[in-house]
C-alpha cells in the first residue's frame, strides 16, 4: 500500500485515486454530490463555516480525456452515456454527472481488493442512472443491495407528488468472496405468535402485551417491584430499509453545520458489516469526515479525500472532541495533511499505462477499418458484434502498447477517414502500426 492511515487529501479525488495502489482497500464509502444543480454551503457561525460545494455539472466541468477514457476502458459505459445524451435533449447536467462520476467509479473498483466492497450513496435525483454505470463497472453479479435510507418527511405540502423520504445506497462487492462478517441484525417485525414469551426485569424498552393482546413498544416501563411479562422480538437479519436512523437535524449533538453531513450511526453500521478491525477504510468525498470518525471509532484505519480543507479541520476537532471526552490526550499530530496526489509503486503501474490500438473489420466495409484504443480488446469486439445479428465483426490485429494515443492520431492523420473508419490497405496499416511502436521503444 502506497497510502497511509490517518490521511486527509485535500486535492481532487480523481488524480489522489489514481495515485492509489490497486488492491489495497476493503472499503470505499462513496457520498459524492446528488447533481441537485445547486450549490451548498455551511451556515455562518457552524463550525464548517466556509466549506460550500457546487452541485452542478457542465461542460466546461467535463474533462475530453474523461470521454477518451471511458470509450476505452468501458465501451458499455461510453454507450450509455451517448444514451442518456439521447434521453436529456439540449441539455447536458446528466451526461456531465455521469461521466464525472464513472471515470471516479472506475478507479474505486481498481483500488479494491478482492474482498472489498463499495457503498455508493446517492438519492432518486440520479440513483436510475448509478446503478447502471456500477452494474457496468462492478459486473451485475457483485451488485448486494440497494439500502433505503428512510428518513421522516421533512417538506410536506410541497408540490404535487408524493414527498421524497429516502436516499439510496448501493452496496457491491469486487468479487463473491468478500467480507461481511458482522452481520447487523434488528427485532423481528413479524406477528407476536413467532415471538418468545419470558420475564424479565423493568426499565428497557420492550415490546409488551397490552389488555387487547395488541404489540405495543414501550420506552420506559418503570413499576416498582413488579416484574412484567414481555415478548422478546427475535434478531433477525437486518433489512435494505433503514428507517431507525435519524437525519442530523438542528439540534443533533453530532452537528457540525456541514451541509450535506451524514450521521455516524449510518456509516457505523457500514464499516461494521463490511470490514473488520485494522481494514483501510476510503471515503473520496469525505465532507466533515464522517467516515473517519466512524472509522476511527471502530479501529479501522482510514483516508478521507475532498476538495474542501474543512475535512481535516473538522476531522481533527471531531476526533479532538471524542477523545477529550474519553478523558485521553488529544492526538492532533496523528491526522495527516497532504494536497499531493501519491505516486504509484505497484506492479499494475506500468501495465495500466497501457492499452491496445486494434484493427477491426466488417465484410459489409470492404477496404475500410476501424481503428481505435481499448484496455480489453476481446470486450470492445464483443461489444460490435452485439450491434450485429451476424457477428461478422472481425479482429485483424491488436497490439499492446503504452503509445496507444499516439498511434491512432498517426493512423488517422496518415489514412482518409469516414464515420470513424479508415480507408486503406490492411496490410499498410498494420505496418505503420507496428512500425511507430518499434520506433519508439
Ligand atoms: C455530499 S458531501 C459529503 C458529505 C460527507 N459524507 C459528510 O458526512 O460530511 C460531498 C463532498 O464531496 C466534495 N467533493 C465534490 N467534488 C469533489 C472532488 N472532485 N474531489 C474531492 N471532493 C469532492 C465536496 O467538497 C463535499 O464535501
Amino acid at each position: 500500500m502506497n497510502v497511509d492511515n490517518r490521511m486527509i487529501f485535500c486535492h481532487d479525488n480523481l488524480d489522489i485515486l489514481r495515485g492509489i495502489n490497486s488492491d489495497c482497500i476493503d472499503l470505499i464509502y462513496a457520498d459524492p454530490p446528488f447533481n441537485k444543480k445547486k450549490t451548498f454551503t455551511a451556515p455562518v457561525g457552524s463550525s464548517a463555516e466556509g466549506a460550500s460545494f457546487s452541485d452542478i455539472f457542465r461542460e466546461k466541468d467535463i474533462k475530453e480525456e474523461w470521454l477518451k477514457d471511458i470509450e476505452e476502458d468501458h465501451y458499455a459505459i461510453h454507450k450509455l452515456l451517448s444514451a442518456v445524451k439521447d434521453i436529456e435533449g439540449k441539455s447536458s447536467y446528466n451526461f456531465c454527472y455521469l461521466a464525472y462520476m464513472a471515470v471516479r467509479l472506475m478507479e474505486c473498483h481498481r483500488i479494491l481488493k478482492e474482498t472489498g466492497s463499495l457503498y455508493l450513496h446517492c438519492d432518486p435525483t440520479m440513483s436510475h442512472y448509478l446503478k447502471l454505470l456500477l452494474d457496468s463497472i462492478f459486473g451485475e453479479k457483485n451488485f448486494r443491495n440497494e439500502i433505503i435510507w428512510h428518513y421522516p418527511n421533512r417538506f410536506s405540502r410541497l408540490g404535487n407528488f408524493f414527498s421524497f423520504m429516502n436516499d439510496n445506497l448501493f452496496f457491491y462487492s469486487k468479487t463473491n468472496n468478500y467480507v461481511f462478517s458482522n452481520m447487523p441484525t434488528a427485532p423481528s417485525t413479524r406477528t407476536l405468535k413467532s415471538y418468545q414469551r419470558g420475564w424479565d426485569t423493568p426499565g428497557d424498552a420492550l415490546l409488551v402485551y397490552d389488555e387487547n393482546k395488541a404489540q405495543r413498544k414501550i420506552r420506559e416501563y418503570q413499576e416498582k417491584n413488579k416484574r412484567i411479562k414481555y415478548v422478546k422480538p427475535k434478531q433477525v437479519n437486518m433489512g435494505n430499509v433503514w428507517s431507525d436512523i435519524n437525519i442530523i437535524n438542528s439540534q443533533a449533538k453530532e452537528r457540525t453545520g456541514y451541509p450535506t453531513q451524514k450521521p455516524l450511526a449510518l456509516l457505523e453500521r457500514i464499516i461494521r458489516a463490511s470490514s473488520n478491525e485494522g481494514d483501510m477504510v476510503l471515503d473520496p468525498f469525505c465532507g466533515c469526515a464522517t467516515t473517519c470518525v466512524a472509522a476511527e471509532r471502530l479501529k479501522r484505519k482510514w483516508i478521507g479525500i475532498d476538495v474542501s480543507v474543512k475535512a481535516y479541520e473538522l476531522v481533527k476537532e471531531r476526533l479532538g472532541k471524542e477523545v477529550e471526552n474519553k478523558g485521553t490526550l488529544f492526538y492532533e499530530e496523528l491526522v495527516r495533511f497532504n494536497t499531493d496526489p501519491p505516486a504509484r509503486n505497484d506492479e499494475d503501474a506500468y501495465s495500466t499505462n497501457k492499452k491496445y490500438v486494434y484493427i477491426i473489420s466488417h465484410p459489409q466495409y470492404e477496404g475500410e477499418y476501424k481503428v481505435g484504443i481499448a484496455s480489453d480488446v476481446k470486450s470492445r469486439l464483443g461489444s460490435y458484434q452485439t450491434g450485429d445479428p451476424g457477428r461478422n465483426y472481425e479482429l485483424e490485429h491488436s497490439c499492446l502498447t503504452p503509445y496507444f494515443r499516439e498511434i491512432e492520431a498517426y493512423i488517422h492523420k496518415k489514412y482518409e477517414n469516414k464515420h470513424e473508419w479508415v480507408q486503406g490497405d490492411l496490410k499498410d496499416i498494420q505496418f505503420d502500426i507496428e512500425h511507430y511502436e518499434h520506433e519508439n521503444e
